[in-house]
């Protein structure tokens, strides 16, 4: 009998095999699509590190999201730029907010578009932290407060799920105690439970104008280097009362996501970052990678670690190609 018997080539010599034996398949189930809405009317500012992602009032996203719902795309994660900021990102938790106000025009226009909320008081604090400052520190307890009640103000106006950003501890317990107590236990909270203190989010701070004015905040964002901490993290989130937990960002700690996924078999969701999105967009637009097959391949890879739910700036076109088959 000649050498080899075994040969893995059987099964990859036509697309219709391949298809039979493929074990992950990305499908627009998967995605969520994540928004800035700014104040005004007509407003359509884009993120230059961001091609394809701009910040837009809420008239403009009412009308961009018919595409986004169109295509199937389950849900968005909205994200805010503030008219005011302040030493305690009062806005965050204003019932006319602009989180507040996107959240209560979209739900009226597509009501059966999930709305999940980022909460977070960075983009609302003059500072630029996740928190409240005292001493040149993020003070966590006090922080956790405001938080608390952001989370309420976005359930109030409607959002199906908030999702809490900004790694404070004890910040999943408390928001799931504030909601209890106002009404609202049914709905999910999604944490950013390992939220990692990255150099991937540049793009965002310029797409969320967040930057912290002072320091950085590897104080309260994970280490890089961490991943049994990463497990710590999201076990506490889960008995907090967490429904589905984020690993963020998505491609450097693939192996965060996996064991998340092998250890809990809770839903877990992957943050494909802005950092991640801006790198693809610079290399397609010069030609030096073709973006559908790396976008594909980096969102299956994502899947494939163990994501249930991804949250990108590709999931339009995703979504589109994805479609096109
Ligand atoms: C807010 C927040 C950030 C991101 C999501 N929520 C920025 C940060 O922590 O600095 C990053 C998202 C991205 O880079 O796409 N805390």
């Amino acid at each position: 009998m000649g050498f080899p018997v075994v040969r893995p080539r059987r099964l990859r010599s036509s697309e219709t095999i391949r298809r039979l034996v493929r074990e992950t398949v990305l499908t627009v189930d998967d995605l969520i699509y994540p928004v800035f809405v700014a104040h005004g009317q007509g407003i359509n500012r884009p993120v230059e590190s961001m091609p394809g992602v701009a910040n837009v009032s809420v008239d403009v996203l009412l009308r961009e999201l018919e595409e986004v719902a169109e295509l199937g795309i389950p849900g968005i994660l909205v994200f805010g730029l503030p008219a005011a900021k302040d030493e305690y990102g009062r806005e965050a938790y204003s019932d006319d907010g602009i989180v507040q106000r996107a959240v209560r025009a979209v739900k009226e226009n597509y009501p059966g578009l999930l709305v999940v909320t980022d909460v977070c008081l960075c983009e609302y604090t003059s500072h630029g932290h996740c928190g409240l400052i005292k001493d040149g520190t993020v003070d966590n307890d006090p922080s956790l407060e405001l938080i608390a009640r952001t989370a309420v103000s976005h359930a109030a106006a409607g959002a199906d799920m908030v999702a809490p950003s900004d790694m404070m501890d004890g910040r999943v317990g408390a928001v799931r105690a504030a909601l209890d107590e106002a009404g609202f236990n049914q709905v999910p909270i999604m944490s950013y439970a390992a939220k990692y203190a990255s150099a991937f989010y540049g793009p965002f701070r310029e797409a969320a104008d967040s930057a912290p004015q002072f320091g950085d905040r590897r104080a309260y964002q994970m280490d890089p280097a961490n991943a049994d901490e990463a497990l710590r993290e999201v076990w506490q989130d889960l008995e907090e009362g967490a429904d589905i937990v984020m690993i963020k960002p998505a491609l450097a700690f693939l192996d965060v996501l996996y064991r998340v996924k092998q250890e809990t078999g809770h839903p877990v969701a992957a943050y494909s970052v802005s950092g991640e999105y801006a790198a693809i967009k610079a290399a397609a637009e010069r030609g030096w990678l073709d973006e559908r097959r790396t976008v594909l391949e980096i969102l299956t890879g994502i899947k494939r670690a163990g994501a249930d739910i991804i949250i990108t700036y590709h999931a339009r076109d995703a979504a589109r190609w994805l479609r096109q088959g």
